[in-house]
């Protein structure tokens, strides 16, 4: 654990949200982290705050960007009953977070061969039997941290609509915490993947831009530019890079066409 002064005399400049050091003037709350207390800065993420804290993760972080569903947090607020859900490196603390980090929640993961599955709903009633121990209390709706449906798209697996159980569930990030909550033990986040490796490889129309495209790399459209690239100096490419032309930011979907148009 290293905290280090802020009136040092470093010419280091130092970010808001620096995971080790304090920004001038940054004010700083009291959070609890698994009942020990600590004053950190109360501009950073339950993640950062941590680890100025003095934590490392060795485990429980990953992307840290919200997608990859590592760093599920139960919290409590001073004087509420309520139990909350968030991703650690998406959540700001607040004053007297009581905190706990899971990392990982064990649950049933059905073995399956995609390749010769049977795409239909019934396969995941075979092969998740315990979907039907769901008593709809929506627990797991109000624990996940992306805002999914499940209890929802459980409810529409359990009637084999899996293309509306794949689309409620496309947000999902995998964190277990519908899991965590379930009192019929179900293991929603898995069952909602294979429904969706279902839909995408199954039930899902194909892609024809996309085949078009495999079409043309098999045939060698790019090998030559390819070729080049591989043979330019860093600073070549670094120009390249910084001159190539780029769609506006603000184009509205659909209306930007770049003027080199013999990749497309
Ligand atoms: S570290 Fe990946 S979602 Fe938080």
């Amino acid at each position: 654990m290293s905290h280090h002064d802020s009136k040092s005399a470093s010419p280091m400049q130092v970010a808001t949200g620096d995971r080790a050091i304090l920004p001038e003037g940054a004010r700083t709350i009291p959070i609890y982290v698994m009942g020990k207390r600590y004053e950190v800065p109360e501009t950073l993420t339950i993640m950062k705050a941590m680890e100025y804290a003095g934590f490392k993760f060795l485990r429980g972080a990953g992307c840290r960007g919200g997608i990859c569903g590592a760093c599920p947090t139960v919290y409590r607020k001073e004087g509420d009953y309520k139990l909350y859900f968030g991703l650690a490196c998406q959540t700001v603390v607040e004053p007297n977070m009581y905190l706990a980090q899971i990392p990982f929640y064990p649950a049933n993961r059905a073995k399956y061969d995609i390749e010769a599955i049977s795409p239909v709903a019934e396969t995941v009633h075979a092969l998740y039997p315990e979907l039907f121990r769901c008593v709809a209390c929506n627990n797991c709706t109000k624990a996940c941290p992306m805002g999914v449906e499940v209890l929802d798209y459980i409810s529409a697996i359990k009637q084999g609509d899996l293309a509306r159980a794949a689309h409620l569930s496309f947000d999902c990030i995998q964190c277990g915490m519908c899991a965590s909550r379930c009192m019929g033990e179900l293991p929603q986040y898995h069952v909602a993947q294979l429904v969706r490796r279902i839909y995408g490889k199954y039930i899902q129309p194909r892609a024809a831009h996309l085949e078009k495209r495999v079409v043309e790399i098999e045939s060698g459209k790019y090998d030559a530019m390819l070729d080049a690239l591989q043979k330019m100096s860093h600073e070549e490419l670094e120009k390249l890079y910084k001159e190539r032309e780029r769609e506006p930011d603000m184009a509205p979907p659909g209306t930007w066409m770049p003027e080199d148009t013999q990749y497309l």
